[in-house]
């Protein structure tokens, strides 16, 4: 949903949920924010990671959330956490930002269920060049994207996700063959190894992650369909947090029905230059427009 900005209440509650994601995120700031100059790109409705962030003992917080409206939110939460001198609300995109100096962490949480879907790579990538400073500690340290075939009968939409299918619908200009998450026991399906196919690290001592790329992975064994999860590496050194666990509420594996035994994994730029289009082996999964009840899956999901 985050790549349609199909926010609500109930998403912003689940974010604030004490899983996996939430420990990391808050030992990670715990280690790295005291005194230091601190960004939090994305803060969304209740500025969690910069309230976490000033209350560590930053120096001070620069918090940017693209919502209007729940950047209003985050005003509010922080005068409210007491914190009005030492953390600045920035309504607006992160890349239309200016700072008065350059940050020593960068904290942000737009990790999509394939990494890179949410925009982070030119998200980031412009935050490095523009605001951070060169040694700049960034949380998460790393996000990545695994595929492996899976066997799967025929799923169905839960109820829960039906009220968020008009919202992703009005984002992306109209109906389109979306992509599907996957809840329940997924780590079941699993008929061959994981494989990586992104692997994004946004510190200055390596190069920038490209916004398009390719990669071809052999998983040795086919099943009906392929699935996609993210790994993410919140500090260098801590546990990853790896979303077929279950363990965070922030992300969920998605189910591709291309059946293949080999992944060829595309990204590519859209045309709106954040979140990207992919090419799964033929399948084409766009971040807008395309087919409609293009797949026999699509179908089964969507009835004329
Ligand atoms: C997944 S939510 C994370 C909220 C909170 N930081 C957390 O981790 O619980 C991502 C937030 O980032 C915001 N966002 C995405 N891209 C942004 C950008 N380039 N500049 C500012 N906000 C952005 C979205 O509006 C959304 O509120």
């Amino acid at each position: 949903m985050g790549e349609y900005a199909a926010y609500d209440d109930a998403v912003y509650d689940a974010f604030d949920t004490p899983d996996a994601r939430h420990r990391a995120y808050r030992d990670a700031i715990a280690q790295a924010a005291p005194g230091r100059i601190v960004l939090d790109i994305g803060t969304g409705r209740d500025a969690l990671w910069a309230i976490e962030a000033a209350k560590a003992g930053a120096r001070h917080v620069y918090a940017i959330e693209a919502h209007p409206d729940f950047a209003r939110a985050a005003v509010a939460a922080v005068q409210k956490a007491g914190l009005r001198d030492q953390v600045t609300v920035l309504p607006g995109l992160s890349t239309e930002q200016t700072l008065p100096v350059r940050v020593e962490v960068c904290v942000s949480e737009i990790i999509g269920n394939v990494a890179s879907a949410e925009g982070m790579i030119p998200v980031l990538n412009d935050a490095r060049a523009r605001l951070c400073t060169p040694d700049c500690t960034w949380i998460p340290f790393r996000a990545q994207t695994w595929a492996a075939a899976v066997d799967l009968a025929r799923p169905v939409l839960a109820t829960e996700a039906l009220p968020y299918l008009d919202a992703v619908f009005a984002a992306a200009g109209g109906p389109f063959d979306l992509r599907l998450c996957l809840a329940g026991p997924v780590h079941e399906l699993l008929v061959s190894e994981p494989a990586l196919v992104e692997s994004l690290v946004f510190d200055s001592r390596r190069p920038p992650p490209p916004p398009s790329e390719k990669v071809t992975v052999d998983l040795g064994n086919r099943g009906t369909g392929l699935l996609l999860w993210t790994r993410v590496a919140v500090t260098s050194a801590g546990r990853e947090i790896d979303t077929l666990s279950g363990d965070s509420r922030g992300w969920a594996p998605i189910y591709v029905p291309a059946s293949a035994s080999t992944v060829e994994f595309a990204r590519r730029t859209s045309d709106d230059l954040i979140h990207p289009d992919y090419e799964i082996n033929t399948l084409m999964s766009p971040h807008h427009g395309g087919a409609f009840r293009g797949t026999e899956l699509h179908r089964w999901l969507f009835p004329a």
